[in-house]
């Protein structure tokens, strides 16, 4: 039986306002209509307060891959040449959809590392149409330097491609002091809507320099001519719009930098409770990358394994997060994001210390309670 009640400490699906909810139960309306095209405008003018951008959005119908591919698929063509860089599992998906659609040049680290910067330089000194970087590698859970990619990105004119899929709505991310060209999110992680929707912000320079041919679905050119109407090309997906309209309106409500520094704050005490209890966070960093905001990954402790511990926190009633590909089994990830707060994280964390403490991986517990507590009610 499905657990209603399970708190989901995953990065994405993050648990949703019962408003948020409700507001799917709405009836239908017809696509093609004023009411549509009314409800489409003012979303589109919520998301460029959210993005913090006056760049043009658009939504797709479809999971935050959906996006990236329409974004790398609409810019790079046969021929082009594309850096991407890899530190984790969804910087290895933009290499593989610049290698669809063009050649990628990656620059590759080890999973949770930092990049080099000469390296990234190096790579860009060849020529490239465009770089390509995931801002908040959730797989590793490390922040990459966005501002200094986006300044060699410059330097070499390259067009910056940024996965902020879990930035966007939960860290600062600036994207024209950055000069990010192309910015990706997706619904169902710092916006608070269910999965299913993705989001494209279009700057004027990527927008001339469109390759000829995009991807069917998801090309930027089709949808920035759709959206210049307030239509969708295709049939969206009706009720996460309606989903995605009131979630918009309550992000704004709490207002970006209350809900940035909560995140930030949400993330703060996680890492100190981890490293109070003796375990070990994943990135290595450098001086330009930081840890993650939004989800805190952590190395597996000695004297248990992946599903022993996920598994006793999933029977106390909390879902989180294993490693993916490589990272499988060596790492768990506890995420901080959406709606969350602290009720939520002093939940997670004494649960985890009494399960470590049960299996005899920690000797007492106390210590993780109380080094998040200092930070959430500071
Ligand atoms: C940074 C990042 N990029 C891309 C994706 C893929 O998004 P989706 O699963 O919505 O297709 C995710 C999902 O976790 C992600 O965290």
């Amino acid at each position: 039986m499905v657990n209603e009640n399970m708190l989901l400490m995953i990065p994405g699906p993050v648990p949703l306002p019962p408003q948020v909810l409700r507001a799917m139960s709405r009836p239908m309306l017809g696509h093609r209509s004023d009411d549509f095209y009314g409800m489409y405008a003012s979303i589109r003018e919520m998301l460029n307060k959210v993005f913090q951008t006056d760049d043009e959005i658009i939504i797709i119908s479809g999971s935050g891959t959906c996006a990236l591919e329409g974004a790398i698929g609409s810019l790079i063509g046969e021929g082009d040449k594309i850096v991407a860089l890899e530190n984790g599992k969804f910087g290895e998906r933009l290499k593989e959809l610049g290698n669809l659609y063009g050649t990628s040049v990656p620059v590759e680290v080890e999973w949770g590392h930092s990049f080099p910067l000469d390296k990234v330089e190096a790579a860009l000194s060849e020529g490239a149409k465009a770089i390509a970087m995931v801002h908040n590698e959730t797989s590793a859970g490390i922040l990459n330097p966005a501002p200094e990619v986006g300044k060699l990105a410059k330097k070499y004119d390259a067009l910056f491609i940024m996965d902020c899929i879990t930035s966007i709505g939960g860290d600062y991310v600036k994207l024209h002091e950055w000069g990010v060209d192309l910015a990706i999110a997706g619904s169902q992680k710092c916006l608070i809507t269910p999965p299913g929707l993705g989001f494209i912000s279009v700057s004027k320079r990527a927008e001339e320099s469109l390759s000829e041919k995009e991807p069917y679905y998801s090309g930027i050119k089709t949808h920035l001519k759709s959206a210049r109407k307030n239509q969708t090309p295709y049939t969206p997906a009706l009720p996460l719009f309606y989903a995605l309209e009131k979630a918009l309106k309550l992000i704004l409500e709490e207002g970006m930098e209350a809900r940035i520094q909560r995140h930030h704050r949400m993330a703060e005490a996680v890492r100190s409770a981890i490293t109070a209890v003796g375990l070990e966070l994943l990135p290595q960093l450098d001086e330009y990358s930081s840890y993650s905001n939004t989800v805190t990954a952590i190395k597996m402790p000695n004297g248990i394994d992946d599903s022993t511990l996920r598994g006793t926190m999933r029977k106390r009633g909390i879902l989180l997060a294993g490693g993916q590909s490589q990272l499988k089994g060596n790492i768990f990830r506890i995420a901080t994001m959406g709606n969350n707060g602290p009720a939520e994280i002093m939940r997670v964390i004494s649960e985890l210390e009494l399960v470590l403490h049960e299996k005899g991986v920690i000797k007492s517990y106390g210590a993780g309670v109380e080094a998040a507590n200092k930070v959430l009610r500071a």
